[in-house]
């Protein structure tokens, strides 16, 4: 058998994912080094590319006043000009100055614990290429543009920073302790598809959130899906969907409460949450308080 550290090494191919698609993974993972990152080839994109790019980041920065958080809306200026994708070294240069992160180019989804050991270093994980133009409403796995533009600029806060890096450190050890389905619940209901409660209501700061056309408004106004305060056994409790939008959102109040909820040991939270029952994506528990869309906390 191999051992977790075995799992984390490329062995040139497209690690196995759950769920069956239509199209198969995409990405060249035989010129990726050992840790899964490689050249991002940035002269290789075309002028579609640039452009398809152009198109997708414009329909999502109009979107962001009154929906995203203000952190989200500072950073994003960071990318640079959406004419054209951006080019990693230099966005890895800004964001160093900025937290000491960086971008790092990836062929693609990579396994767990490859992903843990980049974030532990505070290198990002970017997808190299971009989805087609019969994906620009939707698409199932993650490209170039749902890495930078939903999860960089964030990267640019100290205190997420800050977060992101412990997450990776707290992956490799939830690997250790056959904990990893927990630990990414709590990926999933925060960098993800995070909600923020602000003086003027609530507002999204998950990255699968603020890539997404549809999404974005949906989880910040719709009446349809839960609010729930953030509680880290919560949401390891919670299952949740990965091919239509989420029927339950996490709201934090700050980062820094989040980054203090997740710094002590979870060995003792991971056998407590095996204890209690799972719950089911959009349910609500009974008693439990939700957060209105309009004012915070309330
Ligand atoms: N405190 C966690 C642990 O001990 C590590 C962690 C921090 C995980 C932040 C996620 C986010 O495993
Ligand atoms: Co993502």
């Amino acid at each position: 058998m191999l051992d977790s550290a075995d799992k984390a090494v490329n062995q040139g191919v497209a690690p196995v994912t759950y769920g069956q698609g239509e199209r198969p993974p995409r990405g060249d993972y035989a010129s990726a080094r050992a840790d899964y990152t490689g050249e991002q080839r940035w002269s290789d994109y075309t002028p579609q590319e640039h452009d398809l790019y152009r198109r997708l980041y414009e329909r999502q920065a109009s979107q962001l006043p009154g929906l995203a958080c203000d952190e989200f809306i500072e950073a994003v200026e960071h990318l640079g000009h959406p004419a054209q994708i951006p080019r990693f070294d230099e966005l890895s240069e800004k964001l160093h100055r900025a937290t000491t992160w960086e971008v790092v180019a990836v062929p693609g989804l990579i396994p767990e614990e490859a992903f843990f050991a980049l974030l532990a270093q505070r290198k990002f994980p970017v997808t190299r290429w971009l989805r087609t133009p019969e994906e620009f409403d939707y698409i199932v796995e993650p490209d170039v543009f749902h890495d930078l533009f939903g999860h960089v600029p964030l990267l640019f806060n100290p205190v997420f920073a800050d977060y992101m890096q412990a997450y990776g450190a707290g992956g490799l050890k939830a690997s250790r302790l056959d904990a990893c389905e927990l630990l990414a619940r709590l990926y999933w209901y925060t960098v993800e598809f995070g909600l923020i409660a602000t003086p003027q209501g609530v507002r999204a700061y998950g990255a699968g959130v603020l890539s997404s056309a549809g999404e974005l408004q949906h989880s910040v106004r719709s009446p349809e899906p839960s609010r729930v305060h953030f509680d880290l056994q919560r949401i390891m409790r919670t299952r949740y969907k990965i091919d239509s939008y989420q029927a339950t959102y996490f709201v934090i109040d700050s980062f820094d409460q989040l980054f203090a909820a997740t710094a002590p040991d979870f060995t003792p939270i991971y056998r407590a949450v095996r204890e209690q029952p799972e719950i089911e994506a959009g349910a609500v528990l009974p008693g439990e308080p939700l957060v209105g869309v309009d004012c915070a906390g309330a």
